[in-house]
């Protein structure tokens, strides 16, 4: 007589122990490459509107300015044209301006200064007050009646040419517009200049 057969084996519907670990795996490599991509992105996001900043608020500073003054590019000058004398002596004048560096900007602060005269015609000129030889300041010689820089003897008629051998060009002219509201009018009580710096030592008048 033959044996009985055996019972057959159930076939489980619950996943095996060996599934579980293998899901529990691929979650945990799905967790962690989203945690990369966040520790990579996040950083890297932040960086690129740091180092972007200035050229971001370059362009928006731009149409600010565009849109706030008619005399694009020149400065509001605390002196009236009234104020200069015809034909009399040179007045200095401090010129006060916002400035950028490149992350910040400094709302009304000194970038340098001027030498103003209305000449015989009723013109006025300017001039910056930077001595083109070295850079040192050049001061108004009452005794002489000219421009004068202390640091190596170069002189100056009040027109800004040169009257001795040691500046390699002229005073530096510098574009001035009389103006009301910030509009060129004739007989404006504003006065604005372009202030700009140029290389020394040099004789041509380069900006820098
Ligand atoms: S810097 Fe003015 S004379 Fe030299």
């Amino acid at each position: 007589m033959s044996d009985p057969p055996a019972p057959e084996t159930p076939v489980s519907e619950e996943p095996s122990s060996a599934d579980t670990p293998n899901r529990r795996s691929w979650l945990t490599n799905v967790f962690t490459a989203a945690l990369s991509v966040i520790l990579v992105a996040v950083p890297a996001a932040v960086g690129g509107v740091f180092f972007l900043d200035p050229i971001l608020r370059r362009k928006k500073g731009t149409a600010a300015a565009g849109s706030a003054q008619a005399l694009d590019g020149f400065v509001k000058l605390d002196i009236t044209p009234d104020s200069l004398v015809t034909d009399g002596p040179p007045v200095a004048s401090t010129v006060i301006a916002d400035l950028d560096d490149a992350w910040n900007r400094f709302k009304d602060v000194p970038i340098g200064s001027v030498w103003l005269r209305r000449q015989a015609d009723g013109s006025i000129l300017a001039f910056n007050s930077i001595c083109p030889h070295l850079g040192c300041s050049v001061n108004f010689r009452r005794g002489e009646n000219d421009f004068h820089c202390p640091c190596h003897a170069s002189s100056f008629s009040l027109d800004g040419t040169r009257t001795n051998e040691t500046p390699p060009r002229d005073m530096d002219s510098l574009d001035v517009v009389i103006a009301t509201g910030g509009k060129p009018q004739a007989d404006g009580d504003e006065l604005w200049i372009r202030y700009q710096n140029f290389r020394r030592g040099t004789p041509e008048k380069k900006p820098i």
